[in-house]
């Protein structure tokens, strides 16, 4: 049973000493397949889970908007006619929305207040700073009636993250937390925007994720680094394909024919963006004709290339992936760190009556290996934003 909708709407009578007008989910995320691929233009195949960030709301008569973080038992408050960034970093992704918000011309009528939390564990690469933003944003859409389409509300988040986080990151986060549906993962065409449902049956497989427990501040890693590097690829490359815009609109041969073109890192950078787009669609030729063991061995390669091509793996979540590999090929269909890295979990699709064996195997040979403990998750795959009862 689920508590967190409970424990927000209690913190919020606490603190705000009166009842929420209504409850908002806002899920994490999963991604299948398809790293770094979002800011190039390239496909992705996230999925929202059933690790969520819950809102509970109400507007005020006057202008302040007044927040509370549950789980970090912190408040900010500011006011809505001047949402400017504050140092409290939990705070920016709130002021952020609205700020992004009014930018495009919504009138945010009133001040509210908000508490929240939920179990989306922090730095973990399930994206809880995506989930803060879409619920915030969803909120504020339902509570002045401000009919923000889905997409929209995606990109507001984005530009969120851009201006007041400092994360020059993709679209996949917030568009996995937003159009998320159950039991279907989602590939998105990052160049148009445009997407289809894959369903994705969990009955013989689970989806099992393992955090490193090494936290990432993508902000500060060298995450804008990786994509000023593609940039300076596709820079590089249009000098011989004038029509190119991205890296999407390069072939995984063609960059290698242009090995002594570029720099050893932007070269290696690009081989591996280039590469993992071709691997998205042949993955998902994998799940049309339900080769989930296909599917799994794409996943390895994909942990290969972000390990020694893009280089933002990192020592635990090689080992995690290393010791995946070694279980039987039948119990474990493939492995790969999730999300920006640097850190986090690794995703793994694990065949149901192993799930239990995979998970002691991995737990006992982290604690082998660092000495700490291995926190584990299996996950379904839910509907994204919304309001609950
Ligand atoms: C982070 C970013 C996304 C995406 C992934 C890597 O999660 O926020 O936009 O680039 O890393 O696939």
């Amino acid at each position: 049973m689920n508590t967190y909708p409970h424990k927000i709407t209690e913190a919020f009578r606490a603190i705000f000493g009166k009842n929420p007008s209504f409850i908002v989910r806002a899920p994490g995320r999963i991604n299948l397949i398809g790293e770094h691929t979002d800011y190039n233009n390239g496909f992705v195949l996230p999925a929202a889970i059933d690790k969520a960030i819950y809102f509970a709301v109400c507007p005020r008569t006057d202008r302040l908007c007044k927040l509370y973080a549950a789980d970090l038992d912190d408040a900010y408050e500011f006011s809505v006619d001047k949402p400017v960034k504050s140092s409290k970093s939990w705070a920016n992704y709130l002021i952020g929305m609205v700020s992004e918000l009014r930018k495009d011309g919504h009138v945010i009528g009133n001040g509210f207040e908000v508490a929240f939390g939920g179990d989306v564990p922090n730095g973990a690469g399930l994206s809880s700073s995506a989930a803060v933003e879409s619920g915030m944003g969803f909120a504020l859409s339902y509570l002045f009636d401000l009919k923000v389409s889905r997409l929209d509300l995606a990109l507001t988040a984005q530009r969120t993250e851009h201006n007041f986080a400092g994360l020059q990151c993709g679209i996949m986060d917030m568009f996995a937390s937003i159009h998320g549906k159950a039991n279907s993962v989602i590939r998105l065409d990052c160049r148009d925007l445009s997407f289809e449902y894959f369903p994705f049956d969990l009955s013989h497989y689970k989806i099992v994720l393992c955090n490193s427990g090494v936290k990432h501040t993508l902000a500060e890693s060298a995450y804008n680094t990786r994509r000023q590097e593609c940039e300076e690829g596709v820079a590089k490359l249009k000098q011989f394909y004038p029509t190119i815009d991205s890296l999407r609109d390069v072939t995984l041969a063609q960059v290698e024919s242009h090995q002594g073109d570029l720099t050893d890192n932007v070269f290696r950078r690009c081989r591996y963006v280039t590469g993992e787009i071709e691997r998205v669609v042949a993955a998902c030729e994998d799940l049309k004709k339900g080769d989930l063991a296909a599917f799994g061995q794409k996943m390895y390669a994909t942990h290969e290339g972000l390990s020694k091509d893009y280089e933002v793996s990192c020592e635990e979540l090689d080992f995690l992936v290393e010791q995946a590999r070694q279980l039987p090929l039948e119990d474990v269909l493939g492995s790969r760190l999730m999300g920006g890295g640097f850190g986090g979990c690794t995703i793994s699709i694990i065949k149901v009556e192993a799930v239990d064996g995979f998970i002691e195997a991995m737990k006992s040979a982290y604690a082998d290996q660092y000495k700490r403990s291995l926190a584990t998750y299996v996950v379904t795959i839910t509907d994204g934003v919304g309001i609950i009862d």
